[in-house]
């Protein structure tokens, strides 16, 4: 089945693989005993919970749950889909994945004659700017603030103005128009046929975090309109996916711990050329949460630069709140009245940028601002306009800390009750219906029959306890599912004569079972070898007894029905049943 990886090639991978060196490309990891620890990346914390194998190859959160193999991490840290986290992690080791891609995207698959397109494309555009005609165009970009090396390092470029001579190009070499269309660099005449979609423009490649290009932004020379046209959304590229510029600012981002995000192409350039590197351009629109957790990836702080225009606008207020809701820290500079980041940095210099960004406002100072220019606050009307905007933020908050600290801060601020704040937070939350929600807490290892669980880790921690295990066991007599169904998994590789290592059981796990199995790993293991199988057998004998236990009392409840009802034919059968389990009992000991 295409879409599959095949088993023996996943097991290849990650018996190549070292998890602590892919984490430790992340996050630092620190020795402890025969592991490491680290903070965890995926909750927030400040003494280790995080703990890594490099003999088990997997990694458990002890504080939030999470745990996996190498897959794994890279699904949650780096948000690849499976298909893509083993295809770097077999590159990485050298391993190489079958030929009929399983993704569809072998040399020859749909997405990647797109991306190829779009770099012929690329290099095309790029190299329109050493033609004579292109001075014009050289100039205008000179004139800019823009240096030979950013335009060679950002890879822009010229469209000429032709109609058809990114087509001649491209079908000099043999790309099918269809395609040009479907990625967007060619428009289809009313009357058949089609021409360049970007003409007389200067070209912004926008490139994904592994330097791919998914489309274009175009800027006229002069001003005529529209100022900017883009790549249209096509199978590679979805507007609110990607940040321009992140290829580029991701180490920084990460290094400095913060990005500044700005709103239009020159905006990041300007800077980013003067030496702020950790900056990102949301390229005009508003942000998505999407977008949020891609630089969540790198850094959980932003700040937000605005021209003064778009910083006074609620919509501007309100795209804050997905920072909120992804538990970043969010602060915003409002540059002066005319100014954009480009502009800024060109008349007062890179430092007065960055301090203006050292200087940001945090979101609650800064949106009760704009919302106090806005309506009178000296009024009652206007107080509970702002405070009903406030709460809507306020409410974003998942820390119940952050949230009763900022209530009590405005209401100071806007001289009201707490309490009335208080109460109307409440309703905010009731609409959304976040309170009512009644979330069951996870059931947690330890409510787990001990013997269960004990019997399931001795036999991840030792092969070769399985198959005695099995002899006296079955899957079903553990009465927990999860590790009934772990079991049943050990088993049957058993059967098979694999190896069950806990990295290649998770492939066939669910997240809440793959815990359970990472946690067990890591809990300490003090038995030496003799002992361990006493206490195998020890746990097999509770086990049955157990089993006979429950047995009993299910029989002895049908039992007590079947007398009430006077159903003696069932009571003569069940009478039987409850004679040979105590028969059996006696026989075993
Ligand atoms: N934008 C767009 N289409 C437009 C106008 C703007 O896609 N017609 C996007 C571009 O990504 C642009 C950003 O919104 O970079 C910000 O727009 P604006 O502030 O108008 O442009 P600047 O980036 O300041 O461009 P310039 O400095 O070259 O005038
Ligand atoms: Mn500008």
């Amino acid at each position: 089945m295409a879409g599959l990886i095949p088993e023996n090639i996943l097991e290849d991978i990650l018996g190549k693989v070292d998890i602590a060196e892919v984490i430790a490309g992340y996050i630092p990891l620190k020795r402890s005993g025969k592991n490491f620890k680290a903070c965890c990346p995926f909750h927030h914390e400040k003494t280790p919970s995080f703990m890594v194998s490099t003999d088990r190859q997997i990694y458990h959160c002890f504080g939030c749950g999470e745990s996996g193999n190498a897959f794994k991490f890279l699904m949650r840290y780096e948000r690849m889909e499976f298909p893509e986290a083993v295809e770097v992690l077999a590159k990485k080791v050298g391993v190489c994945l079958p030929k009929n891609d399983f993704r569809g995207e072998s040399p020859n698959g749909a997405t990647s004659q797109l991306f190829k397109i779009n770099e012929l494309a690329q290099n095309f555009y790029s190299s329109n700017l050493n033609l004579a005609e292109a001075s014009g165009a050289r100039d205008y970009l000179y004139k800019r603030g823009i240096k030979q090396e950013t335009i060679t390092e950002l890879k822009i470029g010229l469209a000429i103005n032709k109609w058809d001579s990114l087509i001649n190009y491209l079908r000099a070499k043999s790309t099918s128009l269809g395609l040009l269309d479907k990625v967007g660099l060619v428009v289809a005449k009313d009357d058949g046929g089609y021409y360049d979609r970007f003409r007389n423009r200067i070209i912004f490649p926008i490139l994904d975090i592994k330097d791919r290009v998914l489309g274009f932004g175009a800027r006229v020379l002069d001003d005529s309109l529209p100022k900017y046209l883009n790549s249209p959304e096509t199978a590679i590229y979805t507007k609110g996916k990607h940040l321009y510029g992140l290829n580029f600012a991701k180490d920084s981002i990460k290094e400095d711990d913060f990005v500044a995000v700005v709103e239009g192409y020159m905006d990041f350039l300007i800077p980013y050329q003067d030496g702020v590197k950790n900056i990102v351009a949301s390229l005009g629109t508003a942000l998505t949460s999407e977008q949020a957790r891609l630089l969540k990836r790198y850094t959980h702080n932003v700040v937000m630069v605005y021209d003064a225009d778009s910083a006074g606008e609620l919509a501007t207020l309100r795209s804050l709140d997905i920072f909120i809701e992804e538990e970043m820290n969010v602060r915003i500079v409002s540059l002066p009245k005319g100014f954009d980041p480009d502009l800024f940095v060109r008349k007062h210099g890179i430092d007065a940028f960055r301090e203006k960004i050292n200087n940001a406002q945090n979101i609650f100072d800064y949106k009760l601002g704009v919302l106090k220019n806005r309506y009178n606050a000296k009024e009652i009307e206007g107080r509970a306009k702002i405070s009903a905007l406030m709460l809507d933020t306020i409410s974003k908050f998942k820390n119940a800390i952050l949230r009763s600290e900022y209530l009590k801060k405005l209401a100071q601020d806007l001289n009201v009750k707490e309490e009335a704040l208080i109460e109307e937070l409440a309703k905010v939350k009731t609409d959304k219906g976040y309170t009512t929600q009644v979330i069951p807490p996870p059931k947690r290892i330890s409510s787990i029959n001990p013997t269960e669980k004990l019997l399931m880790s001795l036999m991840l921690e030792e092969n070769s306890l399985i198959g005695r295990i099995k002899e006296s066991l079955d899957a079903k007599d553990f009465q927990d599912e999860r590790i009934a169904k772990v079991v049943s998994i050990m088993f049957e590789l058993v059967e098979q004569g694999k190896q069950v290592a806990p990295q290649i059981l998770m492939n066939h796990l669910g997240d809440d079972i793959s815990e359970l199995v990472c946690e067990s790993v890591f809990l300490p293991q003090t038995l030496t070898d003799d002992h361990k199988e006493k206490v195998v057998d020890d746990c097999i004998q509770r086990m049955k007894s157990n089993s006979v236990k429950l047995e009993r009392e299910r029989l002895h409840e049908q039992i007590k029905v079947a007398q009430h009802k006077g159903d003696h034919e069932r009571l003569a059968l069940l009478t039987e049943e409850f004679h040979c389990l105590i028969k059996k009992r006696t026989d075993k000991l």
